[in-house]
C-alpha cells in the first residue's frame, strides 16, 4: 500500500472516503471542520445533534455525500473523551476505521491529520499510521484465495494542514512503514505451521534479511555447538528430526564506540514438551514458541532499514522440543555452554536450557545490555493475563528504559521480583542448578534460571507467553500472532543512549 502525505482540505479531497475522527464530549464542530460541515450541507453537525454519532472510543459511521463535497464517502471515528486521549486511542481508532473500509472493499481512503493537546503532530502520525497498518494485516499464507476475494487497499493518505511540517511527517511516516513491515514479516513466522518454519526455515530468513544490508548473519550447526559445548540446545534438539541453529545476527559491528545491545529470542519452532509430554489441548499453540526469535528477527529487518547508531547483537537458538528413543529424558543431567550442570527434572522446562546458552554466548561481546525474549512459562500467564508482558532484571535503569518503550508503543511489560528465595527453589542435590522450580511462581523460578547464566552485565528478560497472540481481533491486532517484542525493542533503539558506567551498576 502506498502512503501519501500532502497538505490539501478534507472537502476536495478526491477520495472513496475521508476519515475525521472526533472526541466523545464534541459539542460544536472544530474550527477546522467547519468548511467541510457547511460544504456538505451539514452531514456532521446533523449526525452529532441526531445522537447517531457519539464520538465513542472507535465508534464508527460511514455515510456518502452525494457529490456535495469531492470526497465520495465521509466517516467519523471516535476518539473517546477528550482528556483521555493517548496514542493508543489513536492507534485503535485509525486501525478500526481501515478494518471497515478494508471490509466494504474500497480501494484508497484519506485521513486528516489533525493536531492534539499535549500529544505532538509526529507521534498522532505515527499512531495513524502504524494503527491502519497493523490493523490491515491478514493471515492468508495457507488459504486459496480466489483473487476476487483478495482485499488490497491501494493507496492512503495523510491530509496535513500545515505545509511546513511535511517534511516531518513524510519521515515519520516511512519509518513506522518500516516497523510495520518487520511486525508483519514477524506475525507471519509466528502464525506458519511448524513442519513449515523449522529451525533452518529461521536460519535462512535471518541469512535473507542480512543480504545486502552489512548485517553480519553467522548460523552455528550441530558441529560447532558440539565444539563449542552448548549442552543447552544440542540436548534439547536431541529427540528432534529437525537439526538445530544457532542464528547470530550483527549490526554496526565496526562501531565499537556506542553501547552494544545484545537481543536474545527463544526459538523452539514447536513445544510438544519433549518426553515431558504436554496434554494434546493447545498444544498446536506451541507452533507459536518462536515468537521471541522471531521478534528478534523482525527488529533486524527494521532495523536495517533505520540505521540507528547502536551495535546490536541478535542471538537466536532455534530447536524443537519432541519426543522419540534419542529424547532428552528426565532426570538428565546437561552441561551448558557456561559449564554449569543442569539436572533435567521436566523436559517441558526447555526453553530455559536453550536461553542459558544464549546469555551465555552474550558474553563474548562485552555487552552493555542484554535482554531475551521468550514465551518461556504458562505460569506468567496466569500471573499477568494477556495485556502485559513478564519483565526480569538485573539493573534498574534498563528496567526503566523498556518500561517507557512499552508505554509508548503499548506493548507494556509489568515487572516482578528476582528474590534470593526465589533462587532457593531451584537448588539441585544432584547437580548446579535444575531446570524447574516447585508449583508456585514458575515465572520468577524460569526468570532465576535464567539470570544463574548471566555473568556481571545489565540483563533483562521479557516472558511474552501472555502477549504473544491475541485469541480474538482487537482494533489493530486481528486473532493470532501479534508480532510483539518488535515495536518494543524497535521503540527502545531508537531512543537508546549510551549507558554511563554509573547507570550499568547491576544488583545481585
Ligand atoms: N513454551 C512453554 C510455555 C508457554 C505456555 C508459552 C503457554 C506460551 C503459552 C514452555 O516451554 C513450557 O512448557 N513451560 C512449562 C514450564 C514447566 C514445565 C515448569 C509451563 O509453563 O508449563
Ligand atoms: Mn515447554
Ligand atoms: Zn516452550
Amino acid at each position: 500500500m502506498k502512503i501519501s502525505v500532502k497538505s490539501g482540505i478534507a472537502e476536495k479531497e478526491p477520495t472513496e472516503v475521508i476519515i475525521i475522527s472526533l472526541f466523545e464530549d464534541t459539542k460544536k464542530i472544530p474550527s477546522e471542520l467547519n468548511a467541510c460541515n457547511k460544504a456538505s450541507g451539514g452531514i456532521i453537525s446533523n449526525l452529532l445533534e441526531s445522537k447517531d454519532f457519539t464520538g465513542k472510543l472507535n465508534e464508527t459511521i460511514m455515510i456518502p455525500t452525494y457529490r456535495k463535497i469531492i470526497p465520495k464517502r465521509l466517516m467519523l471515528v471516535g476518539l473517546g473523551k477528550s482528556t483521555e486521549l493517548s496514542l493508543d486511542k489513536i492507534r485503535q481508532a485509525a486501525g478500526t476505521a481501515a478494518r471497515v473500509i478494508q471490509s466494504k472493499r474500497l480501494k484508497n481512503f484519506s485521513v486528516l491529520l489533525n493536531k492534539h493537546k499535549n500529544i505532538s503532530i509526529d507521534d498522532v502520525a505515527y499512531s495513524m499510521v502504524e494503527g491502519v497498518l497493523l490493523a490491515l494485516y491478514n493471515f492468508t499464507m495457507y488459504k486459496t484465495l480466489k483473487k476476487e476475494e483478495k482485499i488490497d487497499i491501494n493507496n492512503f493518505t495523510l491530509l496535513v494542514q500545515r505545509k511546513d511540517i511535511l517534511g516531518k511527517v513524510k519521515s515519520v511516516v516511512k519509518d513506522t512503514q518500516i516497523v510495520a513491515e518487520a511486525v508483519s514479516f514477524t506475525r507471519d513466522i509466528v502464525n506458519m505451521s511448524g513442519s513449515d518454519a523449522t529451525p533452518t526455515f529461521l536460519a535462512n530468513k535471518a541469512k535473507e534479511i542480512a543480504k545486502g544490508t552489512g548485517i553480519k548473519c553467522r548460523i552455528l550447526s550441530k558441529p560447532d555447538m558440539l565444539k563449542l559445548g552448548m549442552g543447552g540446545i544440542l540436548n534439547v534438539s536431541r529427540g528432534s528430526a529437525q537439526p538445530p541453529k544457532f542464528i547470530i545476527l550483527e549490526y554496526n559491528f565496526k562501531k565499537k564506540t556506542n553501547d552494544t545491545l545484545v537481543i536474545i529470542g527463544k526459538g523452539i519452532t514447536f513445544d510438544s514438551g519433549g518426553i515431558s509430554l504436554k496434554s494434546g489441548k493447545g498444544m498446536d499453540l506451541m507452533k507459536a514458541d518462536m515468537a521471541g526469535a522471531a521478534a528478534v528477527l523482525g527488529t533486524f529487518m527494521a532495523v536495517s532499514h533505520l540505521k540507528p547508531s547502536t551495535h546490536l547483537v541478535g542471538l537466536v537458538p532455534c530447536s524443537e522440543n519432541m519426543p522419540s528413543g534419542t529424547a532428552l529424558k528426565p532426570g538428565d543431567i546437561i552441561k551448558c555452554l557456561s559449564g554449569k550442570t543442569v539436572e533435567v527434572v521436566n523436559t517441558d522446562a526447555e526453553g530455559r536450557l536453550i536461553l542459558a546458552d544464549a546469555i551465555s554466548y552474550a558474553k563474548r561481546y562485552k555487552p552493555d545490555v542484554v535482554i531475551d525474549l521468550a514465551t518461556l512459562t504458562g505460569s506468567c500467564v496466569v500471573a499477568l493475563g494477556t495485556f502485559a508482558s513478564g519483565m526480569f532484571g538485573n539493573n534498574d535503569k534498563l528496567k526503566d528504559r523498556i518500561k517507557k518503550a512499552g508505554e509508548k508503543c503499548y506493548e507494556r511489560v509489568w515487572e516482578l521480583p528476582l528474590w534470593d528465595e526465589y533462587y532457593g527453589l531451584i537448588k539441585s542435590s544432584i547437580a548446579d542448578i535444575k531446570n524447574i522450580g516447585g508449583r508456585y511462581g514458575g515465572a520468577i523460578t524460569a526468570a532465576c534460571f535464567l539470570g544463574k547464566f548471566v555473568e556481571g552485565f545489565p540483563w533483562a528478560h521479557l516472558d511474552i507467553a501472555g502477549t504473544f497472540l491475541v485469541e480474538n481481533d482487537t482494533p489493530y491486532i486481528r486473532k493470532g500472532a501479534t508480532g510483539v517484542g518488535v515495536r518494543l525493542l524497535v521503540q527502545l533503539i531508537q531512543d537508546w543512549k549510551k549507558m554511563s558506567d554509573a547507570d550499568k551498576k547491576i544488583k545481585k
